[in-house]
C-alpha cells in the first residue's frame, strides 16, 4: 500500500484503519468517495490480502469503484445486494450532532442512496472536519442540467425567505467546463457561511423542482472516527440516546505495518 506522506494524510490512515477493522466476513459494505474514502479502500484491500476479509463492496462512485477494482476488492451494485449492513465515508464537515455537509467530491447523491439503505452510517475524516457549526464549507446541491436558470433562481428565493443573507450560489465548473455528476446532473454550491437549522434546509431545497438532493446529511450518520496524525482515533457515537466518546492510546508503529510501495 502507498504510505500517507503528510499529517493530514496520517490523520486519514489512522480513521480509516479503524473503520476497516469494523468490517466483519460476510458483510456488505459501502464505501463512500474522496481522498479519506480512498484510504479505507486500501486498508480493506490489506485486510483481503492479510486477514482474507470475505466481504461485498458497493461503492458511491465511478471513482471509488476503479480504486477498489484495481485493489481486488468485490464489488456489487446496491440494487443486487439491496440492503447493506455498514457504510464508511468520508465527509467535508461533521458537527456534534452528527450532521453532515458532503458532496465536496460531487458523489452526494449515490453517497445519500446508499447511507440510506445501510444499517450503520459511520463517519471516517481528519481532525478539520469536525466543526462547531456546519456551513463554512459550501453546501453541494444536485441539480438536473434542464432549467438550471429557473432552479437556481428557486434556491435563491428559498435562501432568502430563510433568512440567509448575502449568500452566494456558484454552479461548480471542474477544467472551465460545468461539473458533470456520475448521473448526469450538475452541482450548486450555496456558500452560506453558517447553517442554522439542517433539518429543515434539506427538507425545504429537495421540495425544489429541478434539485435531486441536497449534501446534507441529518440523522443518517451515529458514529463519527476522526484520526489524528499521531496514529491516535476519536471516536463518538450514540449508543442507548446517549453520546459515547472514546479513544485509542497512541500507536507509535501504526504507519510502520504498512507495506512498501
Ligand atoms: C464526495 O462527494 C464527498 O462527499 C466526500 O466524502 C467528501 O468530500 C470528503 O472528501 P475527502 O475525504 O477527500 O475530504
Amino acid at each position: 500500500m502507498i504510505k500517507p506522506k503528510t499529517g493530514s494524510e496520517r490523520a486519514k490512515y489512522a480513521a480509516s484503519r479503524h473503520a476497516a477493522k469494523m468490517v466483519k466476513n460476510g458483510m456488505k459494505v459501502g464505501l463512500g468517495t474522496g481522498s479519506t474514502a480512498a484510504w479505507l479502500v486500501r486498508c480493506l484491500a490489506e485486510r483481503v490480502k492479510n486477514e482474507q476479509l470475505s466481504f461485498v463492496g458497493v461503492p458511491t462512485s465511478e471513482e471509488t469503484a476503479q480504486l477498489a477494482s484495481e485493489l481486488g476488492l468485490n464489488l456489487s451494485t446496491l440494487d443486487e445486494v439491496g440492503h447493506l449492513d455498514l457504510t464508511i465515508d468520508g465527509t467535508d464537515e461533521v458537527n456534534n450532532a452528527f450532521e453532515l455537509i458532503k458532496g465536496g467530491g460531487g458523489a452526494l447523491l449515490r453517497e445519500k442512496i446508499v447511507a440510506k439503505a445501510s444499517a450503520e452510517m459511520i463517519v471516517i475524516a481528519d481532525p478539520s472536519k469536525n466543526v462547531e457549526a456546519l456551513g463554512q464549507f459550501p453546501l453541494p446541491v444536485e441539480v438536473i442540467p434542464f432549467g438550471r436558470g429557473a432552479t437556481l433562481a428557486a434556491i435563491e428565493s428559498l435562501l432568502e425567505q430563510s433568512g440567509y443573507k448575502d449568500v452566494q450560489v456558484v454552479l461548480r465548473k471542474r477544467d472551465e467546463q460545468v461539473f458533470v455528476t456520475d448521473e448526469g446532473n450538475n452541482i450548486f454550491d450555496l456558500h452560506l457561511k453558517m447553517i442554522t437549522n439542517a433539518s429543515d434546509l434539506t427538507c425545504e431545497l429537495n421540495l425544489i423542482p429541478g434539485v435531486v438532493e441536497n449534501g446534507l446529511f441529518v440523522d443518517m450518520c451515529r458514529q463519527t472516527i476522526i484520526g489524528h496524525e499521531s496514529g491516535i482515533v476519536m471516536i463518538r457515537r450514540m449508543a442507548g440516546g446517549k453520546v459515547v466518546t472514546e479513544q485509542t492510546d497512541e500507536i507509535t508503529n501504526l504507519f510502520s505495518d504498512i507495506g512498501e510501495l
